[in-house]
């Protein structure tokens, strides 16, 4: 059974989920039922990510309730504007075929955008919270500085923070921060796109444990108390990526991969990205 991570809303969210980043639209449908078929109920999307509609036809075709499965979106970098976020967000529900979203999400706070404004677009999600239509929303790529303009200025604490975390870039100082305002952390590429998995002190917990290396490191995150959602289109590894529930590390192991931070991103950086696509 996944545990749950309790969000400051009172909703919880799986710890463990599956991400579709980069998996093509024909292909995302098989592959959200593949990890709905190994267990996985939380799913995680993008308007970005162009497969919105293929993750509502998987779950659909697998044919579990919609209540039993806990789908996460994000707002396009191009509809920050009030407006633009309101048909964004209409649009991304109606692809996906869903009444609601279990989570709605800032995709990047583009600083460098929309005069820097990224409050005004925090209030449009504050609506889709009390509309009941995003039953949690939050933000991702924030750092401190960001979101201590949210605490000052606007009225919902985001429930939870989607930061780029793997054990070359470990977030202690974003991690504390969000400790301290009970925003709950989701890690993104947590396996580093699989440029972790040769690291030699990974490797020897690995062999060590009889685990795979990328078992051992999301298994890290889940003792550190963050939320995860690896990818993969690879039918063994959305199950070797599930299974990190009968094992646990020991309080050394954690240190020693904690201890292999550079500081390092395999993907931007969020003062700087400004992408808007096509
Ligand atoms: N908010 C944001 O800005 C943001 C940015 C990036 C990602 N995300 C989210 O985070 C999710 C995960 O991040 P990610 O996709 O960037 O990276 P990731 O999950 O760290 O790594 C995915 C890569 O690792 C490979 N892989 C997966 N499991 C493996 C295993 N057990 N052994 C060896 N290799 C394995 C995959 O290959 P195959 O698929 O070929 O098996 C794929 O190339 C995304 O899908 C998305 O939902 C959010």
């Amino acid at each position: 059974m996944t545990p749950s991570v309790d969000l400051n809303d009172g909703r919880s969210i799986p710890q463990l989920g599956y991400g579709v980043f980069q998996i093509p639209p024909a292909e995302t449908s098989r592959a959200v039922a593949e990890a709905l078929e190994v267990g996985y109920r939380h799913i995680d999307t993008a308007e970005m990510y162009g497969n919105e509609r293929e993750v509502g036809e998987g779950i659909r075709a697998f044919g579990v309730p919609r209540s039993d499965v806990f789908v996460t979106s994000k707002l396009n970098n191009g509809f920050h504007r009030p407006d633009a976020a309101r048909n964004a967000f209409d649009r991304t529900l109606g692809a996906l075929g869903f009444e609601y979203l279990d989570l709605f999400l800032i995709h990047w706070p583009l600083p460098t955008r929309y005069d820097g404004d990224f409050v005004s677009t925090w209030r449009v999600l504050e609506e889709f919270y009390r509309e009941g239509r995003a039953r949690s929303v939050g933000v991702s790529n924030f750092k401190p500085h960001h979101l201590r303009r949210l605490h000052e200025e606007a009225e919902i604490t985001p429930a939870v923070n989607q930061i780029e975390v793997h054990p070359y870039l470990t977030q202690d100082g974003v991690r504390a921060f969000c400790a301290e305002h009970q925003i709950a952390v989701e890690g993104w590429s947590p396996i580093g796109r699989g440029q972790v998995l040769g690291d030699p002190e990974i490797v020897t917990i690995a062999q060590r444990l009889g685990r795979t290396p990328a078992q051992v490191v999301l298994r890290w995150h889940i003792e550190r108390g963050d939320i995860i959602f690896p990818k993969s289109v690879t039918p063994g590894r959305i199950r070797e990526n599930f299974g990190i529930f009968d094992f646990e590390l020991t309080g050394a192991d954690v240190e020693t991969i904690t201890a292999l931070n550079r500081d390092h991103r395999f993907g931007g950086d969020p003062d700087t990205v400004d992408f808007i696509p096509d």
